[in-house]
């Protein structure tokens, strides 16, 4: 377990660039090695930090240990059918947990507080006082997933007087919030819900969980008018085209997506130019290098020290 002056950290991401990454590890820990190939050093390799690895990059490291994904969600390591029999660690984070939430309670408010009309107006120099204004004690955030991510959010947006609710695999009692879990828990959350957010993790069990099936056990009508949907999960939750018919035919009445199926959004995407749709670049809860870094090295030098890995991935949930 103790660390050696020869163990050596892989860091295999694609899609971010990896400088930053190398600057904070340098920092935190400079006397530890740090590569970018795991050719270079095969059998010194003790830890993989990942983001999006290469499929198959993590095998024939005959010394590693454990993988730490660089974010909350595993999906993306799951994506590589090749993966070593190791422990996976996942980010669990303030940092990240408080991102998140500032991005769920800014999108809620949006909504809530008529946003999208508001700016429609203003490119259009129309004034136009509106004064249907529910208060937020009038309208329920419905919370898909109760994890990390959804219990803060739920509970800062209690904290501002919205009812809320949630809906996880197993039973997670909140206070305050009414929580519904497991399929059959499903059609009682949404049957009251006027703004739905989306922190579920991307599984087997919840890809393509946001589509028109779903839409259509919502309330037709609430204080806001048709219900609301933010995702801030993972694309593949959601079936775009049919978010698409259900803004077209009132059954949804506007959506906020942060991730899609596929990223970057295509340029021929028609979500981009629709009205009623916000979009974010994938940037609900960044993860910051600076923040999590000093917390991974920390990880590490307590599990060298023989303490248990915290935050350890279930590999048949797959999240
Ligand atoms: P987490 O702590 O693992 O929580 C996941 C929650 O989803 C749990 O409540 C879990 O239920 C629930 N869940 C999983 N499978 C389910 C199913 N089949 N049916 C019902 N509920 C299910 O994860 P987290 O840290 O909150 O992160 C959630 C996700 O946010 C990540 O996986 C990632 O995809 C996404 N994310 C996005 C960004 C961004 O920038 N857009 C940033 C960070 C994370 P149990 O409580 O019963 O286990
Ligand atoms: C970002 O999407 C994450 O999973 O942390």
């Amino acid at each position: 377990m103790t660390g050696n002056a020869d163990d050596t950290i892989l860091l295999a991401v694609t899609g971010w660039d990896p400088d930053v990454w190398q600057t904070e590890f340098a920092k935190a820990a400079p006397a530890r090695k740090l590569v970018l190939d795991a050719d270079t050093a095969k059998d010194k390799i003790r830890y993989a930090l990942v983001w999006k690895q290469r499929p198959g990059s993590l095998m024939g490291l005959p010394n590693l240990e454990v993988i730490f994904s660089l974010g909350a969600g595993v999906d993306h390591i799951f994506h590589d059918h090749q993966l070593p029999d190791v422990p996976i660690v996942r980010i669990v984070s303030p940092d990240l947990t408080m991102r998140m939430s500032e991005y769920v309670v800014w999108q809620v408010l949006d909504h809530h507080r008529l946003g999208l009309r508001y700016r429609q107006q203003q490119t259009q120099k129309v004034w136009h006082e509106d004064r249907r204004q529910p208060a937020a004690h009038e309208v329920t955030v419905g919370i898909l997933g109760l994890g990390v991510l959804g219990r803060d959010a739920a509970q800062k947006l209690r904290n501002l007087g919205f009812r809320v609710s949630g809906w996880s695999r197993r039973l997670q009692t909140i206070e305050g919030v009414t929580s519904h879990f497991g399929k059959d828990g499903l059609k009682d959350f949404l049957k009251d819900v006027d703004i739905v957010v989306c922190l579920l993790p991307l599984t087997p069990e919840t890809k393509g969980i946001l589509s028109m099936s779903m839409f259509a056990q919502m309330k037709a009508e609430g204080p806001l008018g048709a219900p609301v949907l933010i995702n801030a999960g993972r694309g593949g939750l959601q079936n775009e085209p049919d978010i698409l018919a259900a803004l077209d035919r009132g059954m949804l009445s506007a959506v906020t997506l942060d991730v899609f199926k596929t990223e970057p959004l295509p340029k021929g995407s028609p979500l981009w130019t629709h009205p009623q749709v916000v979009i974010t670049p994938h940037a609900a809860a960044s993860s910051s290098p600076q923040a999590l870094v000093p917390e991974i090295i920390a990880q590490l030098e307590s599990y060298e020290r023989g303490e248990p890995l915290k935050n350890i991935v279930d590999k048949a949930a797959q999240y």
